[in-house]
């Protein structure tokens, strides 16, 4: 797999290593959004390799090394924000790094014998921003056209239509995952959830976007890894599914019911957290509204999410509260948590995805 030092790639990870006898390669650049916290420190079914997925010979050596029956695609630039600011790196790494691995992939795939050739899959993790904006009513479904908004998406976009490619043009036996906004430990503090956590703990301004009337719906990381791992095993090839738990909320809704789980968990002399919601400049391009219709996962394969986002949310909250030597390192090592994406000088940050 790639990624698996990131949020979704590291729950992949720990879901493959507790729950499946899987063998894990972890391609891995080690970009400021890993960690290896985030992993298992040693264990004889994981593996690390650091190395970049535009690097076309390490990824030959790793595939001709270790030869895998599976990959999992999650290496990405992920923030939105940061795709503003410095579009370049979403470039390399989304299209290009998406490239470099189809190509190691299917050089790979060739040499396989028929049996192996059969069973082989590619599964490529995108996300429900390719589809653009929704108005108030409507569902992103498989077949939504694509329209991206921001560089990031429009990177992510340009990796779902290689993989496309990859399969009807030379026959790499592949499938794409689109999800909607994930969340749940193990993520990076510049997201909104985490960001909104550590803030309020510390009683600091909670930045929203906007009038915070963005709609985004949320998935539980875990509930997303399972069907990462059910798509991998029993999705058919050349097939998309969208990933998604039906979990609309504004993200002035969000940042409420994370003040009220602190409020009750870790309560402050200050008073209520929801005074310390402040509405500030939107994000250029910012989408309005993301759902995803996630029947056709739900009917084909049986998958459903285990958590409700109070359940999910209230379990984020205690995680991070529970847990804080893993965040405070990534604070430590320097990540810088103002504000991106306004081509302004840095004030704070809301983002959420
Ligand atoms: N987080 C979400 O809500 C969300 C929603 C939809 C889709 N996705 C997609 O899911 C995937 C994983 O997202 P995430 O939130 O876990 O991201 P993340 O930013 O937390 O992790 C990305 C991981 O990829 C690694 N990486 C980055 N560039 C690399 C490179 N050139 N070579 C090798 N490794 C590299 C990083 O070191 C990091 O470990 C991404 O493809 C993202 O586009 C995420």
């Amino acid at each position: 797999m790639t990624g698996g030092a990131g949020f979704i790639g590291s729950a992949v990870v720990r879901s493959l290593i507790d729950e499946s006898e899987a063998n894990v390669v972890n391609v891995d650049k080690l970009t400021y959004a890993a960690s290896l916290l985030s992993l298992p420190q040693t264990h004889p079914r994981h593996r690390l390799e650091t190395t970049d997925i535009c690097d076309g010979p390490e990824l030959r050596r790793i595939f001709s090394q270790q030869q895998p029956s599976a990959v999992i695609h999650l290496a990405a630039e992920s923030h939105v924000d940061r795709s503003i600011d410095g579009p370049g790196e979403f470039v390399k790494t989304n299209l290009v790094g998406t490239y470099t691995l189809l190509q190691e992939a299917l050089q790979y795939w060739q040499q396989l014998s028929t049996d192996q050739k059969r069973n082989f899959r590619f599964l490529h993790i995108s996300t429900d921003e390719v589809f653009g904006s929704l108005p108030e009513q409507g569902l992103f479904s498989e077949v939504s056209a694509y329209a991206p908004n921001s560089p990031y998406s429009a990177t992510k976009a340009g990796s779902d239509h290689l993989v496309r490619a990859w399969k009807e043009t030379y026959g790499l036996p592949t499938i794409v995952t689109n999800c909607s906004n994930n969340y749940g430990p193990y993520q990076f503090p510049e997201k909104l959830i985490p960001m909104m956590i550590l803030r309020g703990l510390e009683n600091r301004s909670l930045p929203v976007y906007g009038d915070g009337m963005n709609i985004r719906d949320w998935l539980y990381v875990e509930d997303h890894a399972r069907a990462l791992i059910q798509v991998l095993t029993q999705g058919a090839i050349g097939e998309t599914y969208n990933v998604g738990s039906r979990n609309e909320l504004t993200n002035k809704d969000v940042v409420g019911m994370v003040c009220d789980l602190l409020d009750k968990l870790s309560p402050s002399q200050s008073g209520p957290r929801r005074a310390l919601i402040q509405f500030v400049t939107d994000r250029p391009g910012h989408d309005r509204r993301y759902a995803i219709d996630p029947s056709k996962i739900e009917r084909e394969l049986n998958w459903r999410p285990r958590e409700s986002f109070e359940s999910g949310l209230a379990a984020t909250v205690q995680w991070y509260l529970q847990n804080r030597l893993w965040w405070e390192a990534i604070l430590k090592r320097g990540y810088n948590p103002d504000r991106a994406g306004i081509g302004q000088p840095p004030t704070t940050s809301a983002a959420t995805r």
